[in-house]
């Protein structure tokens, strides 16, 4: 028997609290599942909205655990699990649940790889620079990035995208981790020739240093105008193939036809964030009133003038396959803001809830490598 330390609530009205219980090693896992004990755990903007729209009519009596995103060390492992996961070996990636028992701020995650198949190795990332690795352990950058370079994959690659070296994107939201990630497979994995990126003016310096060719400010007048002016003045009148949102807005569709090429191009706009920007701890009504339903609705009529989608990450090996090549080859940074102790959770959580961290806020939860 061990202890098992998880961050852990019932409904919205309970606060998150770390709980303890008794876990049997020995027998926790059916002949599909593994048993992970995790060292480092990264927060994620969901982990924060799903625990506010828990809604105790909806959600019922037990405890769920908060999280999504780990690396550790498979310590158990049922018969039928595929051979290439084997007990001591290091892993990452991320679990999709809502409301779920199993999260990943905790000491043990007990998954089923099959199902759950954001999951892989851990990769070495030696080449990071050395003031980073003097911060963050090797679990802790591994646990920064599946699922918002997950969500970039998507914004990428699942939704029929053509994107080359004669392609441009335009990012609504670059300082967002997710969008951190989207640069860099775009311009070292696809080698699309422009990303134009929308964010605070403060954050151009962290943002042309990411890689995006062109900035604009969002806190700035005329942001819309200005994106017209690239189009016309650097791009010679040739609109933008992909539109990647990670903030939530309509402001772009009342001009759309002016960035973005048609439909008949193979173009696409997509959110990772619906509608409008969401505040993180707003609950179930606020998370509904954000959700594109006009939008995805009228993405299925046959005379629309733009393809739109609503990307949603699920896992996949694709996502830690793609991340494995981009370390392998030095072309994947993780971006990371700052790491925590397990017991100061709550801090890290509200650090998140801020909306203004650059890169991944990690959980500490086990240091005994
Ligand atoms: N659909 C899915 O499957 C999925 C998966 C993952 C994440 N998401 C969503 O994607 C969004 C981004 O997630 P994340 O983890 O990447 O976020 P994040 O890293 O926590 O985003 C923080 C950044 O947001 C920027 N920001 C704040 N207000 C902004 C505004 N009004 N306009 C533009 N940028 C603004 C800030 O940079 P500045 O300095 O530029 O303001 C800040 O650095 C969240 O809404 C999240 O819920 C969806």
């Amino acid at each position: 028997m061990v202890q098992q330390r998880s961050v852990t609530y019932v409904n919205n009205t309970t606060p998150l609290s770390i709980t303890t219980k008794e876990l049997d090693l020995e027998n926790c896992v059916n002949d599909n599942q593994v048993a992970i004990k995790i060292h480092s755990a990264a927060l994620n903007p969901v982990d924060s909205v799903i625990s506010h729209a828990a809604n105790k009519w909806l959600v019922g009596s037990s405890l769920k655990t908060v999280g999504m995103d780990y690396a550790g060390v498979l310590v158990k492992r049922g018969k039928n699990v595929d051979p290439k996961f084997q007990i001591g070996d290091k892993v990452n990636g991320f679990i999709s649940h809502a409301f779920g028992d199993q999260g990943s701020y905790s000491d043990y995650l007990i998954i089923d790889p099959s199902k759950q198949s954001a999951i892989g190795h851990m990769n070495n990332f030696d080449y990071l620079d050395d003031d980073v690795k003097a911060r963050f352990s090797d679990f802790d950058i591994n646990a920064s990035y599946p699922l918002v370079f997950g969500t970039a994959y998507d914004g990428l690659f699942s939704n029929g995208q053509l994107l080359n070296s004669r392609s441009r994107i335009l990012v609504n939201g670059a300082s967002t981790a997710v969008s951190q990630c989207l640069i860099q497979i775009a311009k070292k994995h696809l080698n699309v020739e422009t990303v134009v990126g929308i964010c605070n003016s403060k954050s151009f310096e962290y943002n042309k240093k990411a890689g995006f060719d062109h900035l604009i400010a969002y806190d700035e007048s005329n942001c819309l105008e200005k994106v017209q002016s690239i189009i016309k003045d650097k791009f010679n009148g040739q609109k933008f193939d992909l539109i990647f949102d990670s903030v939530g807005t309509s402001e772009f569709f009342p001009i759309i036809d002016t960035i973005l090429k048609p439909r008949a191009e193979g173009s696409l706009y997509t959110t990772v964030a619906g509608s409008n920007k969401l505040k993180y701890t707003g609950g179930l009504k606020e998370y509904v009133s954000v959700l594109p339903l006009w939008n995805y609705a009228a993405s299925w009529n046959p005379r629309r003038h733009y393809n739109y989608t609503y990307t949603m990450v699920w896992p996949k090996p694709a996502i830690m396959e793609l991340a494995s090549l981009m370390v392998s080859k030095k072309q994947f940074i993780p971006p990371l803001d700052s790491v925590y102790p397990f017991e100061e959770f709550q801090t890290a959580m509200d650090k998140l809830n801020t909306n203004q961290a650059k890169g991944k806020i990690i959980l500490e939860i086990n240091k005994d490598y």
